[in-house]
Order: structure tokens, then C-alpha cells, then sequence
């Protein structure tokens, strides 16, 4: 089995992070397989906004609901959808820079922005662009677990062969 299957099959969403920045090769790495990610008619509508001040990830986390892995990140990248853009797009490149933290050593964890468009005004993108998702970063802290949500649904449930 592939070490890519392994992570794919591993990869969990980690809140609990080291009080430590990432250092620059690790966010370079990660900024570059987000770059690389294929998009359609390979048009890279999207910006990927790096925050690491305190108070930077503190505001940007006022924008969503459930939005602590934020605040308690090492860095968090704003996913940006450039007018024009693909939701289908960015969802690719959140995999990606996932997988590539999680081959590094950083933990991460998906977050909302529920207020989408406050969040795009907040970072000062312009009109038409989608402001709606973000990856927190950072060193898993000691211990850091996943939070249990029962798993996935069965294969029974979710595969569909020939016909829905
Ligand atoms: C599109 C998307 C949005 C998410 N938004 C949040 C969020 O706002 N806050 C949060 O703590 N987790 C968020 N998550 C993480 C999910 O809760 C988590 O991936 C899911 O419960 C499965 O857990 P696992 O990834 O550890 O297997 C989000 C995940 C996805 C895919």
C-alpha cells in the first residue's frame, strides 16, 4: 500500500496546536502544493492569504461560527476563490495543502467563515470573490487527537454502481 493511500486514509482534522510559528520551509512547502493544485481549464482562480500575527487570526476568526483552531493556530490560510472561480477548485487545494502539512509534521483542520462576505471585505478582496473556507496550521500539540465523529458511513451507504 502507498504511503499517499495511507495518508489520504489517516488524514484527521487536528485543533490543538504547539505555541510555536511554522517554520518557513514547512509553510513554503505547504503555499506550494497549493499552488500546484490542478484547476479547471487550469485557470488558478484563487489567492491563498497567509495570517500569523494574533491578532490577525483573532479578527478572521470572528467571521465564523466554530472558528478556535483559528485562534489557536500557528498560521492560517485564508482560501481565497477569485471571481471567476471554481468551489470544486478550492476544495482541491485544501486537500492538498492537508495532505502536504500532515507529511510534515504540521496538523490542520478545515474552518468555516459562515459570514463570507464580511470575511471578504475584512481582508480586502475584491467583489465577487468567495471568502468562505480556511486551514488552520500549526504543530500538533502533545497528545492532539482527533475529535471522534463516528467515523465515516459505510461503503454499503455511499457507493453506487450502474445506477443511484
Ligand atoms: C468544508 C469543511 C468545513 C469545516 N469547517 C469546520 C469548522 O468551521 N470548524 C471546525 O472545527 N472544523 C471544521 N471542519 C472539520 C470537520 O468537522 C471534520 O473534518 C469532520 O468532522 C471529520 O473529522 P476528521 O477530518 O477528523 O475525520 C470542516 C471540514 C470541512 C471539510
Amino acid at each position: 500500500m502507498s504511503d499517499t493511500y495511507q495518508s489520504i486514509l489517516g488524514l484527521r482534522a487536528i485543533r490543538d496546536y504547539e505555541d510555536q510559528p511554522l517554520s518557513r520551509d514547512d509553510l513554503d512547502r505547504i503555499l506550494e502544493a497549493a499552488r500546484w493544485t490542478g484547476s479547471s481549464k487550469n485557470r488558478q482562480d484563487w489567492s491563498f492569504l497567509v495570517i500569523e500575527d494574533q491578532d490577525g487570526l483573532d479578527a478572521l476568526a470572528a467571521h465564523g461560527d466554530f472558528t478556535q483552531p483559528i485562534r489557536d493556530s500557528a498560521a492560517t490560510i485564508v482560501l481565497v476563490q477569485e471571481p471567476g472561480g471554481n468551489m470544486f477548485d478550492m476544495g482541491r487545494a485544501a486537500q492538498n495543502i492537508m495532505l502536504t502539512a500532515d507529511s510534515i509534521g504540521v496538523a490542520s483542520c478545515p474552518i468555516t467563515l459562515h459570514r463570507s462576505d464580511d470575511a471578504r471585505d475584512h481582508i480586502g478582496a475584491p467583489a465577487g470573490a468567495v471568502v468562505k473556507y480556511a486551514v488552520a496550521l500549526g504543530y500538533p500539540a502533545d497528545g492532539a487527537e482527533p475529535r471522534q465523529y463516528g467515523g465515516r458511513k459505510p461503503a454499503g451507504e455511499v457507493v453506487k454502481r450502474g445506477s443511484y
